[in-house]
């Protein structure tokens, strides 16, 4: 049978509906292995494909280790069980009889937050040697505008001419944009750009989506602009939460509640609204600025508003021990010798990720500082997490704590009861960095209470 890029459009809506067409999808974390799923939901034969040999391992004993993303726990055991779904450490099982090669891989960034493409880099060699011709490949991860087109293509390519885009294999993006924590209703909702090195290419592209997803399917003209739109809207967030941080900053100084001003101003129809907190974390918001600054720089282009968003947003840790050191001043304890118990780790609320979050950066600051840190996080119990043994309960957590941080908006944080704080509580300092607390309920328990952007009252 004809590979997918050398097939007539009847023979690929057929061979899409027979569910003849492979798919192979390298990398599958939290949104490769969701997405590798879908599409094996969808009828196609679909390989996951992953260096982590324990997660592999895992998905062979049908354990399926995304507990936190919901609807995708029944769909595992039904394509594990119609046997549509495998997984593989071995690239070389997948790529070769794979029609569509879909890329799932990390795009982090380094410790100089420079965006490292060496997942991207090393697994385009290896389908160098490896891709049939007649393959396409499809890029999900999150890339600079450019990447596909300067540097993924010639490596896939490589120098013995073997293999050309757009002769004898097809690449394209479809920037990934659900949200951990509700992968299948993203998946179901929001709609996905499609860019592609040429317009036959994007029409198969959409085609296949079409059959695996029910929303819209945006046509790009390139590669390079729905990459781009994918970091604009990401920085579009990164920045406007860096505006509202500093908003908070400066209303928390005169008494300016800036969750109140907040919800007001969101009554305006072109306002949109963004929330202060403790910083901004996350395998992306923080990533895809740096890649867009990344971008700026190669080109010799300005980003200036970016970088000074960045840096207002890492600085919020900062902010947050400074409400804490006055809430002690108010106790009049020192912070040193002192037990500070964290309320969430993960770097939003309700999923189990603590991927740059900001809760690691309060947390080493304290410790540097001389103080006990304990931390409380549903989703991270009796566990190790930044070298801290964290708690099992949150009533036997609050034992001996002499301050209280809200770190994560975690829906049970949502709901505690400010005088269940203070009766429990050795020193009841209270600091809410995420506005999850009414602060005259916390005053009229005698919590010393700090909000990041409430101001004293
Ligand atoms: N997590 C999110 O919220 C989110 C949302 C939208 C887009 N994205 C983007 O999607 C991409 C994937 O992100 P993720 O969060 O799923 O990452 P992840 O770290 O959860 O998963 C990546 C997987 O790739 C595997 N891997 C690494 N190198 C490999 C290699 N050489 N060969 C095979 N497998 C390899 C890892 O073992 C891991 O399981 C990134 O570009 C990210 O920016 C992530």
């Amino acid at each position: 049978m004809a590979k997918i890029m050398e097939m007539s459009s009847s023979e690929l809506v057929q061979s899409i509906q027979s569910g003849n067409l492979k798919v192979c999808v390298i990398g599958i974390g939290r949104i490769g292995l969701p997405t590798a799923l879908s599409f094996a939901n969808s009828g196609l034969p679909t390989m996951g494909i992953d260096i982590n040999s324990e997660l592999v391992s895992m998905i062979h004993s049908g354990i399926f280790p995304l507990k936190d993303e919901p609807g995708y726990g029944t769909i595992f055991e039904n394509v594990i069980k119609e046997k549509k779904f495998t997984a593989t450490i071995k690239i070389e099982e997948g790529v070769p009889v794979s029609d569509v090669i879909l890329l799932s891989l990390p795009t982090p960034m380094d410790e100089n937050n420079v965006p490292n493409y060496s997942a991207l880099k090393s697994v385009g060699k290896q389908l160098h040697d490896l891709l049939t011709p007649g393959s396409l490949v499809i890029v999900e991860s999150t890339i600079e505008p450019g990447f596909v087109e300067d540097d993924l293509i010639s490596i896939i390519e490589g120098s013995d001419k073997k293999l050309k885009a757009g002769k004898n294999f097809g690449i394209g993006v479809c920037p990934e944009t659900a949200n951990p924590g509700q992968i299948l209703n993203d998946f179901e909702r929001l709609p996905r750009l499609v860019g592609a090195i040429d317009d036959k290419t994007a029409n198969i592209i959409t085609k296949i989506y079409h059959h695996v997803f029910t929303v819209d399917l945006i046509p790009m003209p390139d590669c390079k602009t729905a990459n781009a739109v994918k970091l604009t809207t990401n920085v579009f967030r990164d920045i406007n939460i860096a505006f509202v941080n500093e908003l908070a900053m400066l209303f928390e100084k005169i008494g300016i509640d800036v969750m109140k001003v907040l919800e007001a101003a969101k009554t305006k129809y072109n306002f949109q609204v963004h929330y202060p907190g403790a910083g901004v974390g996350g395998p992306c918001l923080p990533v895809n600025s740096y890649q867009m600054l990344n971008l700026a720089k190669r080109i010799d282009g300005s980003l200036n508003i970016v970088k000074v968003g960045r840096s207002v947003n890492e600085s919020m840790p900062e902010h947050v021990i400074a409400l804490l050191n006055d809430g002690f001043l108010e106790a009049r304890k020192n912070m040193e010798n002192s037990e500070v118990l964290i309320l969430g780790v993960s770097y939003k609320p309700d999923v189990k990720d603590i991927q740059l979050t900001p809760a690691e950066h309060i947390v080493e600051k304290l410790k540097a500082k001389g103080t006990k840190v304990k931390i409380y996080d549903p989703y991270f119990k009796s566990t190790n997490v930044f070298g801290i043994k964290t708690e099992n309960n949150l009533v036997d957590a609050l034992t001996n704590t002499d301050a209280v941080v809200i770190v994560t908006a975690h829906k049970e944080f949502h709901d505690l009861e400010p005088t269940f704080l203070s009766t429990k509580m050795r020193t009841p300092i209270l600091i809410d960095s995420r506005g999850v607390i009414d602060q005259h309920a916390a005053k009229k328990a005698n919590l010393i209470f700090r909000g990041l952007g409430r101001g004293k009252i």
